[in-house]
């Protein structure tokens, strides 16, 4: 049997990482971030000022949520947070694991969007959740956006991509298509095959897997209530589930 062997990271948040707007425009967060935003101050005891974001990627989320929050940005990739850094200069980043950094600070609100599906085992899971618990004040809310729950996967496939309007001549095209190999472990797999073209020149193919998370909503509302968040799941104007939680 001939088995693929799996990187570590995905070459989505290394080498490609310049890409990334291409294929996941912050124009196309407004509606999300505004949802995210919605649901930290309606859980939140006050009105949020300070929010951590771990795994904040491009900062497409937080080119929105800036508007109204004093943000913080946690990813563990170097060149995802150059990206951040261009289009959201005013917000502090910072290098990091989001299962184990300690920033020995608290924030009114944590937000963790899709980089939580990065979370491959129950374990990470968990100390996932915990970082966010020790970041988020007493009152403050945590919000954890999956894109998916044990409950609700369906193996689809999607496509996509843009033009650069930035005069660089670049435009990327992809395919994503998650698959479950064994649907009563806790991964999945996505595999992306990015087309990717600079100027006129020809196109290059790039195969990219990312393992993904996957868990039940009673899994979830469990590690929530431990690390001290009084959780619901709350759906989505897209329908997916996600968690939003008062710390105790
Ligand atoms: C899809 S991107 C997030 C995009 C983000 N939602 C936005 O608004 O731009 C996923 C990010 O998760 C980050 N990531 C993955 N595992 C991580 C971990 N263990 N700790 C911190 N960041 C992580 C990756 O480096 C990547 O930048």
């Amino acid at each position: 049997m001939v088995t693929q062997s799996v990187p570590d990271a995905p070459k989505l948040y290394s080498e490609l990482a310049s890409w990334f707007h291409l294929l996941s425009s912050p124009r196309d967060y407004a509606d999300e971030a505004e949802f995210a935003r919605s649901l930290l101050a309606e859980a939140s005891s006050a009105q949020p000022k300070t929010v951590l974001e771990l795994g904040s990627g491009g900062g497409n989320n937080a080119s929105h949520l800036k508007a109204h929050f004093n943000l913080t940005l946690v990813d563990l990739s170097p060149e995802m947070l150059e990206l951040s850094k261009k289009i959201n200069p005013e917000c502090e980043h910072i290098q990091g694991e989001m299962k184990t950094i300690r920033l020995g600070r608290i924030f009114d609100g944590v937000f963790i969007h899709d980089a939580i599906m990065y979370m491959a085992t129950e374990d990470d899971l968990r100390l996932a959740i915990n970082t966010a618990s020790a970041h988020c004040k007493p009152g403050g809310a945590g919000l954890f956006m999956p894109d998916v729950l044990r409950e609700t996967f369906v193996s689809l496939t999607t496509h996509g991509g843009h033009d650069s309007d930035a005069g660089d001549g670049r435009s990327i095209r992809y395919i994503e298509w998650t698959f479950d190999p064994d649907p009563f472990d806790t991964t999945y797999t996505v595999d992306f095959a990015y087309l990717l073209r600079e100027r006129n020149g020809p196109v290059r193919v790039v195969h990219d897997t990312h393992i993904f998370g996957i868990f039940s909503r009673e899994t979830w509302l469990r590690l929530l209530r431990d690390a001290g968040f009084d959780a619901r799941a709350v759906e989505d104007p897209w329908g997916r589930e996600v968690f939003i939680g008062k710390k105790s």
